[in-house]
């Protein structure tokens, strides 16, 4: 048998993803348990591609590969100055691109509960219930986080954050989302603004929770509007 080199594109085939999201297929690394490879499905891009309006179009497919966007992201400057510990309390490490049998993969680390199961979404905790006293506070702490670093996210969805309690307590780690778009980053050093951006992000997330524990049947779109 010819031995792999480290140059080969890692093989995928025959894997199942443990998860997967509307762009993403998500993969347990085959030779690191503690690591994921996300590759990119691109039916999906076409079909956004497809769904956007002509002057959009002209700005190119790359802006719609989540992948690229989130190499992108990771090259924040709120973000590189931070120390590793305190962008590890709510951040996989991020490990960078690397080639798969299924093209390039975003590889990070796998949040996991202490009992070794892959950590859950926030939206799976909250949906109809109520946030207990304890997911409350790991939800403060991620956003005084978020306050305090100045890392610029997109809207913060409960199904991007997963919740693990290997510390001890609940902790949210944001797995997808991190980044803005051009505009918004390049002015993120104007005085005010990105703290400006940042706030709004946190409201439409604290009304994002609301709406997720909600139990009458009002779409998302309603519920920005009437509340
Ligand atoms: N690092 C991780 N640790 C644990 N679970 C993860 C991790 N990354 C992703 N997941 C799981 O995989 C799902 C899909 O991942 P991800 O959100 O990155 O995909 P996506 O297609 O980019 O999502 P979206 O639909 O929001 O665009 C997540 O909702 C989460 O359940
Ligand atoms: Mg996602």
């Amino acid at each position: 048998m010819v031995p792999e080199s480290r140059f080969d594109p890692l093989d995928l085939t025959g894997l199942q993803p443990f998860a997967q999201g509307s762009n993403r297929l998500c993969f347990q690394h085959p030779d690191d348990s503690d690591r994921c490879l996300k590759v990119i499905r691109p039916e999906n891009i076409e079909a956004r591609f497809k769904r956007q309006s002509k002057l959009k179009n002209l700005l190119g497919k790359q802006r719609l590969n989540d992948n690229i966007q989130e190499l992108k992201a990771h090259r924040q400057p709120a973000l590189m100055q931070l120390d590793a510990d305190t962008q590890g309390s709510h951040l996989p490490q991020f490990y960078g691109s690397v080639e798969t049998s299924l093209g390039q993969a975003n590889e990070s680390e796998l949040i996991r509960c202490a009992d070794g199961h892959v950590a859950p979404t926030l939206e799976a905790l909250i949906r109809h219930q109520n946030l207990s006293p304890e997911l409350t506070k790991a939800v403060d702490q991620f956003l005084a986080w978020l306050r305090q670093t100045r890392i610029l996210t997109r809207n913060l969805l409960p199904h991007n954050l997963v919740v693990s309690d290997r510390s001890g307590q609940p902790q949210l780690f944001l797995i997808d989302g991190l980044g803005a778009p051009t505009i918004p980053q390049a002015l993120a050093s104007v005085p005010g603004w990105s703290t400006h951006y940042i706030e709004r992000k946190i409201a439409r997330f604290r009304k994002r929770l609301a709406w997720e524990q909600n139990n009458e049947d009002l779409s998302w779109e309603d519920f920005q509007r009437l509340r």
